[in-house]
């Protein structure tokens, strides 16, 4: 899908249609009035799941509700949705829900007992505690971005499994990995709208023996319309659902560092100390990726392009960095630009570039310093400071 995505001059020239947002697709999936629903909030054992996605800002624009989440989103146009089966949950009903944000509800979709979503995630037996599923609602992405949603798509994803990770561990527990089969997104009710994409267990498997799902679960369109790009969607289609266990740093203050964390708009670079930036630089990335570091603005450090934490390249590069990035002037005052290379190009890559920026959120939250991912760069300038594709950058600076 590289090439089919790639933003060169001549396309951002060429494309000419600006964006009308009252025809934006809406943000959030209703299951009907009538399905059972549980607040969140009366349930301890599941405030890892409140915490894993979940609004934080809330305000008007153009005299329609603005709202803002844990993770961030390109566009901020969230085109994922969580399901969970719950089984054997103190005080709570078992059986397959769909969080709804914005109420801060689980809405019960089918209550289970001998029968549930195990044998098509790969387990034999029944699993006490939460079998969660994300998944993508590609058109929520596409409306703004075309093709070019695949990538902010996965992206958008990392960052949410991510934060889901960091959440379970913060309560004490972990993620167990599954092995999903064939006609998941069928028995879900999942249409062609959506597609299951990440499956994670928060619990434990039993020995008690679990039947299949007889029959799928009632479909609910994820937005209230939607325009159908047969490429996309095939190719989405096409891609394995995620397993791979998220890594991540823990901080004790994740709870706040979750609400309070939001994009930079604009930085102060006297604001952010060097010690910061050397830590930012040693974060390990994950397997197959490659961080190349551009510092802008330092205090007494070289300024220029770091690999392996080390300068390889003195200079400044504030200009070729805000023209890579799309000429997005705020860049401009930032500290530091991480760019995100990857040896392949494909959806796994994606999500873990999504992971490793979630990482540098909450690193730059805890530090009180700002940082936005940057979805939107030209691809070919990007071949400037890596033979690997180009996938994702992370601008970072001091909080104004
Ligand atoms: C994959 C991805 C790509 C993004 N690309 C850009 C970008 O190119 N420019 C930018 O200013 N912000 C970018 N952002 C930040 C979003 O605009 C921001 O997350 C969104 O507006 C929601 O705001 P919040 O993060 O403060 O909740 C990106 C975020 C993600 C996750």
């Amino acid at each position: 899908m590289r090439e089919e995505t790639l933003l060169t001059p001549q396309r951002i020239a060429a494309k000419t249609t600006f964006l009308d947002w009252d025809t934006q697709p809406s943000l959030f999936k209703h299951y009907p009035h009538f399905c059972y629903r549980i607040k969140l909030s009366d349930f301890p054992s599941l405030q890892w799941l409140k915490h894993t996605r979940c609004i934080t800002d809330e305000r008007s624009v153009g005299q329609k509700p603005y709202y803002r989440l844990n993770i961030p989103s390109a566009g901020n146009l969230h085109p994922i949705e969580i399901y969970v089966q719950l089984r054997n949950i103190a005080g709570a009903l078992s059986g397959i829900y769909h969080l709804d944000i914005l109420k801060g509800e689980l809405v019960m979709i089918t209550e289970i007992a001998g029968e549930g979503i195990e044998p098509f995630l790969g387990l034999e037996h029944r699993f006490n505690g939460a079998l969660l599923m994300m998944s993508l609602v590609p058109f929520r992405s596409s409306w703004k971005y075309g093709l070019r949603a695949w990538r902010y798509l996965y992206l958008d994803l990392g960052h949410q499994i991510g934060i889901l990770g960091a959440s379970v561990e913060h309560f004490g527990l972990t993620l167990t990995k599954m092995s999903p089969r064939e006609g998941l997104n069928t028995i879900m009710g999942i249409g062609d709208d959506e597609v299951i994409a990440a499956v994670y267990g928060i619990g434990e498997s039993t020995s008690r023996s679990v039947k299949p799902l007889y029959k799928p679960l009632m479909r609910v369109q994820p937005t209230d319309y939607t325009e159908h790009n047969k490429k996309l969607q095939t190719s989405i289609r096409s891609v394995s659902i995620y397993t791979d266990l998220p890594v991540f740093t823990q901080y004790e203050d994740f709870l706040k560092l979750n609400t309070t964390r939001r994009s930079a708009r604009e930085f102060d670079a006297s604001l952010m100390r060097d010690e910061v930036i050397v830590e930012l630089l040693n974060q390990p990335p994950p397997a197959g990726i490659e961080i190349v570091a551009i510092v802008l603005q330092a205090q007494s450090m070289h300024l220029g392009v770091y690999r392996s934490g080390e300068c390889a390249v003195k200079g400044n590069f504030v200009s070729e960095c805000v023209r890579l990035l799309l000429d997005q002037r705020f860049i401009a005052g930032a500290n530091m630009v991480l760019l995100i290379y990857s040896e392949n190009f494909c959806a796994s890559s994606h999500i873990e570039a999504g992971v490793y920026a979630q990482n540098l959120y909450m690193a730059c939250e805890h530090y009180n310093i700002g940082c936005s991912g940057i979805g939107a760069f030209y691809d070919e300038e990007g071949s400037d400071y890596s033979t690997n594709p180009l996938i994702y950058a992370v601008a970072v600076g001091g909080k104004r």
